[in-house]
């Protein structure tokens, strides 16, 4: 462990229980309002899903579906608590609401049909505002308000924009996402491939893209290659006294890494554009977790570390040995495409599904391991054989730098329920209980939130209720509950005001009647993925 002093952090709400049901569940004295959904309008103009089907050049315009990370930025002269903008990540389409009972097959999808499908990935930029009501609402035709698809054209920059080319058709599979100190967003590919269109060469996909809200600095959007190509989580950002920063990212694969890219330049707070290069030059690593305790980042950098042609590949060892493959690093770029391969050749820990990382303002850093059923070889960073439901892991950097090639570490908690028979599934959470641990983040106060995705089999939701969203004590690791989703969701994304009285938090994916039984909406519409604001009704900060 580590010795830094633990802080108990303030949290006033009293937890909701588990629960199942077509409604989102939040602790007395808060209100929960549905801000912008799967195919509302985006650009001036649209009209949005009303619920016809919309054609391709519609689609563009509006909300993509299951939204997923997400952050908030302020504008430069208004109230930051009241009006700013929020940058929202489009996992995958929200198909029932794009085709005849919500079937695309990619294989035999027409063109038009492959142009609506990609509209509904990638990001939306939308300016926020609370009314003097106190509900927020989309302003429905700010200049700011924008969206970023699978068939917008993306700029390819670093080491390996030589073999991917100058630029590529779509971001994809828009996962979990980041800010950079420089106020631009992180949007994390979650897939290598193109699914919904597999005429694109897959080399285009699987990278982090950073893009500016503000649409002020040039030649953004980029697909920045030198932070690697694999199945992107989000960014957590640590900026060091001296701005020097690490960017560490999850590798959200059955079983991934755990990497961090560190710029060779430092952060320039006054000059905006001189950070452009940032994320272009720099060192990617991957994380070792050793058995005592300690941790190593090792260096993916052709030529060092046996990323050489005629590399052994060890593959997925957590399945029992596997047969070895030989790869060819001939250059940095080989080893950026084949970002995985590179992390194994290396030497990474293979861990059990890294999603969310988080970097609190004591500079302790949080991953959620989400699950991993079919893990067989354990080891001091995934102890369980078929973990099911995941654990955290936290570390700190030595001397808390952003540089810092050694860590040390320790298992934050272990997922599950104590009332479960198989002592694998039991977890040691105090208090409330969940599985499947996916979105996490401390916020500027300190309170450790975490949103789960578990499967919603009657097995699960029968122990943890829904998908929920919890606060755990960094000191006690006591877990509270403070929101359930509706049936089928999962809960993801989460954004809030600097006075953080107002939470923008994600239902994903729901399947019942949420959200046209919420006042307000619709209620001859399916279910669509949605942000909703959390308040609380006094004022006073989420959570306090
Ligand atoms: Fe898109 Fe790993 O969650
Ligand atoms: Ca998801
Ligand atoms: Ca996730
Ligand atoms: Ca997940």
């Amino acid at each position: 462990g580590d010795d830094t002093p633990e802080t108990s952090y303030a949290v006033g709400f009293r937890a909701v229980p588990p629960q199942v049901g077509d409604q989102v569940r939040v602790p007395e004295g808060y209100t929960v309002d549905v801000l912008f959904s799967a195919g509302d309008a985006v650009l001036a103009g649209a009209t949005g899903y009303a619920g016809p089907f919309l054609g391709a050049a519609e689609a563009e315009q509006v909300a993509g579906g299951n939204h997923d990370g997400m952050h908030y930025y302020e504008l430069p002269g208004q109230d930051p608590n009241r009006r700013g903008l929020l940058a929202i990540n489009h996992e995958l389409p929200d198909f029932g609401i794009l085709f005849p009972g919500g079937s695309y097959d990619a294989a035999s999808a027409t063109d038009e049909q492959k142009l609506i499908a990609l509209s509904a990935v990638g990001v939306s930029v939308i300016e926020v505002e609370k009314d003097a009501d106190g509900h927020w609402r989309v302003v429905a035709d700010s200049p700011y308000n924008r969206r970023y698809t699978g068939n917008t054209v993306y700029r390819v920059s670093g080491p390996a924009a030589a073999v991917v080319g100058p630029t590529v058709v779509g971001t994809l599979n828009n996962c979990s996402s980041g800010p950079t100190p420089w106020g631009t967003y992180l949007t994390c590919e979650e897939t290598t491939d193109n699914y919904l269109d597999p005429t694109q060469a897959p080399e285009g996909y699987g990278w982090v893209v950073e893009i500016d809200p503000y649409g002020e600095l040039d030649g953004l959007p980029v697909k920045r290659t030198a932070l690697g190509r694999f199945d992107h989580e989000n960014t957590a950002c640590l900026l060091g006294r001296d701005n020097h920063l690490a960017f560490y990212m999850g590798d959200d694969g059955t079983p991934g890494c755990i990497y961090k890219f560190v710029p060779r330049g430092r952060y320039d707070p006054g000059r905006r554009a001189a950070n452009a290069m940032l994320l272009d030059e720099g060192t990617l690593y991957v994380a070792r977790f050793n058995a005592d305790g300690t941790g190593e980042w090792i260096e993916l950098v052709q030529g060092r570390n046996g990323l050489v042609p005629g590399a052994v590949d060890p593959g997925n060892v957590t399945q029992g040995a596997q047969a070895p493959a030989t790869i060819d690093f001939h250059s940095q770029a080989d080893v950026l495409v084949h970002t995985k391969a590179a992390a194994r050749v290396a030497g990474g820990t293979l861990m059990d599904r890294p999603e969310w990382i988080t970097v609190g303002p004591d500079g302790r850093i949080y991953v959620t391991l989400t699950n991993n059923g079919g893990r067989q070889v354990t080891d001091a960073a995934n102890p369980r054989p078929g973990n099911r439901h995941g654990h955290i892991i936290r570390w700190t950097e030595q001397d808390g730098s952003p540089l810092a090639t050694r860590f040390e570490w320790e298992i934050f908690l272990l997922a599950g329920d104590p009332r479960l028979a198989d002592e694998h599934l039991q977890g040691d959470i105090q208090g409330d209980t969940f599985s499947s641990p996916d979105g996490i983040r401390v916020d500027p106060q300190g309170r450790l939130w975490v949103q789960t995705d578990a499967s919603t089999g009657s097995s699960i939701t029968g122990t943890f209720g829904n998908n929920a969203m919890y606060c755990i004590d960094q000191a006690t690791r006591v877990s509270r509950r403070f929101l359930v989703g509706p049936d089928g969701c999962e809960i993801t994304g989460l954004a809030y005001t600097p006075d953080l009285k107002t939470f923008f938090v994600n239902i994903q994916h729901p399947t019942g009647a949420w959200p046209s039984n919420q006042p307000g909406q619709d209620p001859g519409l399916p279910p669509r993925s949605s942000t909703i604001v959390v308040q609380r009704s006094d004022g006073r900060p989420v959570g306090a």
